[in-house]
C-alpha cells in the first residue's frame, strides 16, 4: 500500500494494536500454543486454517492464502481502503493524525465525487422539464411511469449535446473530476465528450441513498441498450444493489427480499406497492450482494426471466445464495416475461400471488431438471442426481439436508429402478470428497508459494537476525531473486537495514504495495519450522540460489546460441560462446 502517512505514525498504531484482541472481535479465535486459531472468515471451510501470531502480529489462513498484518485483516474483512482503516485504528488506539495527511484528499476526492453525481443528477432530472427532454418524457410515458415514481427514483434525461460537460465546465468542475467521475470520456488525447448520450438516466444509489453512479437506457431499439458508469473510487460494479436504499425498511418489515434484474423491472414492482424488491442490475449475484443483503434479511425470493430460467449457470448463483446460508426461492415467469411486462399485462395480484407461491430452490431445480432427464430411467435419474447433488452439499442444515435426500429418494422410487436414500448418501459422499479436492485446487492456484523454497527461506532468515540481512546483501542482489514478490520484499528489508530501522513481519508487510506479496509473507513468516543452525542455512540457500540463477543463464545461452547458429551470425555466436565458457569456468573454480 503506497503510504499517504509516514512510517513512524503507522509503526506506532500497528505496534499499539493487539492484532488477537482485534480480529476476535470479527471471528472467535481459540488458543493453539504461542497462536491462534479460527475458521477462515475469507473462504468456506469447516475446520480451522486460520492462524494468528501474536508474536509476529501476522495471520495467515492456510486453505485460502489470505494474510497479513492487523491492517489487512481489516481491509479485507470490511472491505475498507487502507486510510480508513489507519483512521478506525488510530481512534481505538487514541494515536493522533496530522490534520494535513493525504488522506483527507482521499476522502475529499469521494466526497466531491458524490457532490458531483448529485449535480449531475439535479442536471439529468432538469432536462425532462425541457423541450429537449419531451421526447424521454414520452418514452417514460409509454412504459407508464407515474411522477412520483420518476421523482422518486431521480430518473432524468442526458441529451446528446455535451450538455452536462458544458454545464459543469460553466461552474468550474475540472475535466479531470468528471472524468474521476465517469461522466465524461475521451479518445486519447482528444476532447472530453459526455458518456451519457441520447439516454434516460437512472442514478445508482448506495444504501444510504448518496447516488455512486448511472445507468443510461436508448429511447429506441439501438444498441448498446444500457450503458453504466465505469468503476471509479466511490463506485464498484457488483457491491450495490440497485433500490436498497429505498427497500431496506420493507425488507427487514417483510423478513424477505424480492431480487430482480434490471432498472425497468425494480421500478415497475416498487411502483406496483411492492416495495422490498432489489435488482442486481444484470449480473450473477455477488457475495458482497449477498452480504449487503443479509444485513437485512436471510431470505430471498429471485426472479428469472424464463428464458434464462433454464440456464444451469444462472442456477449456480443460487447455490453461491444457499453456501451464504441465504434461504433461497425462486418465481419462474412464463416465456418471454420479465417482472415488468408481466405485472403490466397480468397485475400487480398475479405477480404478487407467483412471489408467495414461489418454489423452493430445491423443487424449482428438481422441476427443471426433470423436464431435460428422464425420470423413469436410471440414466435420467442419475443424470438429475449429478446436478442436485452440489446444491445438497451446500446444505449447512442436517435437518433440512437429510429432508432433502430424502425428497429426492422420493421422487426416484418411480420407474424401472428405485435409486433409494443410501444410494444418494453414497453419492453425496462422493460429491463431498470432489468438493473438498475442488476447493483444495482452487486454492492452490492462489499460488501463495514462491517459485523457489531457497528464497522464500533466506526472506524468512532475513526476518529472524539482522546479520542474516548483511550476508544477503553481501552476496546477491535484488535481480538474483525470480520471484517478484521476493523481490519486492527483500527489497523492503533492505532499504529498511539501510536506514538502520527495526524489522518485522508486520511492519514488513505494512511496506508491502500490494496484497498477494503480503499474502506470501505471512504464509512465511506462520510456518512452524525453526532454523537449526541459521547460518548454516543462509549459506545453503544462497548457494542454491546462486547455482540456479547461473544453470538457468547457461540454458538461456545454450538457447541463444542454437538461433544465432541458425541464422549463421558468426560475430554473435563468437561472444555468446565466449560468454558461455567464462560462465563454466567461474563454476569450475567455485566447486
Ligand atoms: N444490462 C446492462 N447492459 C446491457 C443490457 C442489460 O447493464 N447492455 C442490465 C441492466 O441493468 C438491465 C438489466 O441488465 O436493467 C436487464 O436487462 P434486460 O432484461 O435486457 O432489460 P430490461 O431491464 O428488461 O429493460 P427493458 O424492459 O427496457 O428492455
Ligand atoms: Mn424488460
Amino acid at each position: 500500500m503506497p503510504n499517504l502517512y509516514s512510517d513512524n505514525i503507522i509503526d506506532e498504531i500497528r505496534e499499539k494494536c493487539n492484532i488477537v484482541e482485534i480480529i476476535s472481535q470479527y471471528i472467535p479465535l481459540k488458543r493453539a500454543g504461542r497462536n491462534y486459531k479460527a475458521v477462515c472468515p475469507f473462504h468456506h471451510e469447516k475446520t480451522p486454517s486460520f492462524m494468528v501470531s501474536p508474536d509476529k502480529g501476522i495471520f495467515h489462513c492456510f486453505g485460502c492464502g489470505a494474510g497479513g498484518n492487523v491492517f489487512n485483516f481489516i481491509m479485507k474483512y470490511e472491505g475498507l481502503e487502507f486510510p480508513q482503516v489507519l483512521r478506525m485504528l488510530a481512534k481505538k488506539t487514541g494515536v493522533k493524525l496530522p490534520a494535513t495527511s493525504t488522506f483527507s484528499k482521499e476522502q475529499k476526492t469521494s466526497g466531491d465525487l458524490f457532490q458531483l453525481n448529485e449535480m449531475a443528477a439535479s442536471w439529468f432530472t432538469n432536462n425532462l422539464k425541457k423541450e429537449i427532454g419531451q421526447p424521454a418524457v414520452g418514452y417514460l410515458k409509454k412504459r407508464a411511469y407515474q411522477a412520483n415514481t420518476i421523482l422518486k427514483f431521480r430518473l432524468g434525461f442526458a441529451p446528446d449535446n455535451n450538455g452536462l460537460l458544458n454545464f459543469m465546465r460553466a461552474r468550474g468542475v475540472q475535466d479531470g473530476l468528471l472524468e474521476k467521475a465517469g461522466l465524461v470520456i475521451r479518445r486519447e488525447t482528444g476532447p472530453y465528450y459526455d458518456r451519457f448520450k441520447q439516454r434516460i438516466i437512472f442514478p445508482i444509489f448506495d444504501s444510504r441513498g448518496r447516488i455512486l453512479a448511472f445507468g443510461g437506457r436508448v429511447l429506441d431499439n439501438s444498441m448498446p441498450k444500457y450503458m453504466n458508469s465505469p468503476e471509479t473510487p466511490i463506485y464498484n460494479k457488483g457491491s450495490h444493489l440497485y433500490g436498497l436504499n429505498f427497500a431496506k425498511e420493507e425488507i427487514k418489515k417483510q423478513d424477505f427480499c424480492i431480487i430482480v434484474e434490471g432498472y425497468i423491472d425494480l421500478l415497475t414492482v416498487h411502483q406496483s406497492g411492492i416495495h422490498n424488491v432489489v435488482a442486481s442490475l444484470g449480473t450473477a449475484l455477488t457475495p458482497h450482494q449477498i452480504r449487503l443483503l443479509k444485513r437485512f434479511t436471510h431470505k430471498v425470493v429471485v426472479i428469472f426471466d424464463a428464458d434464462k430460467a433454464g440456464e444451469m449457470a444462472s442456477l449456480r448463483s443460487l447455490d453461491l445464495l444457499i453456501e451464504e446460508d441465504v434461504n433461497v426461492k425462486v418465481v419462474s415467469l412464463p416465456k418471454g416475461e420479465d417482472p415488468d411486462s408481466y405485472i403490466r399485462k397480468s397485475g400487480k395480484e398475479e405477480f404478487w400471488q407467483k412471489v408467495v407461491k414461489s418454489f423452493d430452490l430445491f423443487d424449482y431445480k428438481l422441476n427443471l431438471l426433470s423436464q431435460s432427464y428422464d425420470m423413469d430411467t436410471t440414466e435420467g435419474k442419475v443424470e438429475i442426481a449429478r446436478h442436485m447433488l452440489p446444491t445438497i452439499h451446500r446444505v449447512d442444515n442436517a435437518i433440512r439436508k437429510s429432508a432433502y435426500v430424502k425428497r429426492l429418494a422420493q421422487e426416484f422410487s418411480r420407474g424401472e429402478k428405485t435409486l433409494g436414500e443410501e444410494w444418494i448418501l453414497t453419492e453425496l459422499r462422493k460429491v463431498k470428497r470432489d468438493f473438498e479436492s475442488y476447493t483444495k485446487e482452487e486454492f492452490t492456484k492462489v499460488e501463495i508459494k514462491a517459485k523457489r523454497p531457497a528464497e522464500e527461506m533466506l526472506l524468512r532468515l532475513s526476518l529472524e537476525a539482522e546479520e542474516m540481512v548483511v550476508e544477503i546483501k553481501r552476496h546477491l542482489s535484488l535481480e538474483d531473486f525470480q520471484d517478484l514478490r521476493i523481490r519486492e520484499a527483500m527489497r523492503t528489508v533492505f532499504r529498511l537495514h539501510d536506514k538502520g530501522e527495526l524489522l518485522n513481519e508486520a511492519k514488513l508487510i505494512s511496506c508491502l504495495a500490494s496484497e498477494d506479496t503480503a499474502c506470501l509473507i505471512s504464509r512465511i513468516c506462520s510456518l512452524e519450522k525453526e532454523f537449526v543452525n541459521q547460518h548454516k542455512s543462509l549459506i545453503d540457500c544462497i548457494g542454491r540460489i546462486k547455482a540456479d540463477n547461473l544453470k538457468e543463464r547457461l540454458n538461456k545461452l545454450q538457447r541463444q546460441i542454437k538461433v544465432a547458429q541458425s541464422w549463421g551470425h558468426k560475430d554473435k555466436i563468437e561472444v555468446l560462446v565466449g560468454e558461455y565458457n567464462s560462465l563454466i569456468k567461474r563454476r569450475g573454480k567455485k566447486t
